[in-house]
């Protein structure tokens, strides 16, 4: 059955994660996997997608960045406020034994997700951003096990200086990694799919187009090339598939269809 009509949800708690994201834990579960995404509604004002943070049978989490009109609505909630949630929707990741993460801006969080679930794999955790100021989970995600953390910032503010892309290239040059898994900006996901291209190994990699149904119908979020909509082709899509994509790191489009270049 589609997914048309908002389940109410709770806001449990709201963590402030950094100077942009918080998380919010709302009393619902939707028994989302890894990869997958909702759509929250915040009545009278609009609906829009995000990826799950976490679902653990009891919870979900969002961890979402203050960005525009929406997102900062949804800063401004409180402990207690309702939401309506649709989902979950999309594909999810698949494991492999060893994987390498990549995560920017949100990115970290749905990765962490999926790092708690694949607990008999290794994995290189690889998280970058701007500065300290502005990393995410990585207190959380220092606490698995089977995970090796690697922090990369722009400024050198904390971990290595420089972009995440460039510590990818060392953890495939030291090889045994069968397959990179990337949620982010598209210009660090474009660089990392060429990187896995070039080492001959797999990707999943995590398309944001612009979406409003979630489930097919509006066409919204259809991309060029190979024409699949993202919110059920994707949004975690493999390197093949990802390769057929004409806009991939170039361009997306609004809700108009407009081209934004990268
Ligand atoms: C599958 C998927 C998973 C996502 N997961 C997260 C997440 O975990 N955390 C998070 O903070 N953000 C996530 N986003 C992005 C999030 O949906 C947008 O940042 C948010 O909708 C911004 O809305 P706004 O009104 O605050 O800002 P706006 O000023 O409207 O937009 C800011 C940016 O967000 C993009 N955006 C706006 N509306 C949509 C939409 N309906 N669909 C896709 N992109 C949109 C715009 O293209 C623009 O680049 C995800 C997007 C997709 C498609
Ligand atoms: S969001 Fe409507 S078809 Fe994808």
């Amino acid at each position: 059955m589609l997914d048309t009509i908002p389940r109410m949800a709770r806001v449990k708690a709201i963590l402030q994660e950094n100077e942009i994201v918080k998380t919010f834990v709302l009393d619902i579960t939707v028994g989302a996997e890894p990869g997958q995404f909702v759509n929250v509604w915040i009545p009278r004002v609009d609906e829009k997608p995000f990826s799950v943070a976490y679902d653990d049978g009891h919870e979900l989490h969002l961890a979402i960045a203050a960005v525009g009109d929406f997102s900062r609505k949804m800063h401004d909630l409180k402990v207690g406020d309702k939401v309506g949630i649709r989902g979950p929707f999309g594909s999810k990741f698949k494991v492999a034994k060893r994987m390498a993460f990549l995560g920017g801006g949100y990115g970290a969080a749905p990765l962490y997700f999926f790092a708690k679930s694949a607990k008999d794999s290794q994995i290189d955790f690889i998280v970058g951003a701007r500065s300290k100021n502005y990393l995410l989970y990585t207190d959380r995600i220092s606490k698995l096990e089977n995970v090796t953390l690697h922090i990369a910032t722009d400024d050198g503010s904390v971990g290595s200086k420089g972009y995440n892309t460039e510590v990818l290239k060392t953890v495939l040059a030291s090889g045994g990694i069968d397959c990179v898994y990337t949620v982010g900006p598209e210009i660090m996901m474009y660089k990392a799919a060429m990187m896995a291209k070039e080492a001959g190994i797999d990707a999943q990699i995590s398309m944001e187009r612009y979406m409003k149904c979630g489930f097919g119908v509006c066409g919204n979020c259809c991309v060029d090339g190979s024409g699949v909509p993202t919110c059920v082709a994707g949004p975690v899509m493999d390197l093949a598939e990802v390769l057929k994509i004409e806009d991939f790191g170039k361009y997306h489009r609004n809700n108009l269809g407009k081209k934004i270049n990268f």
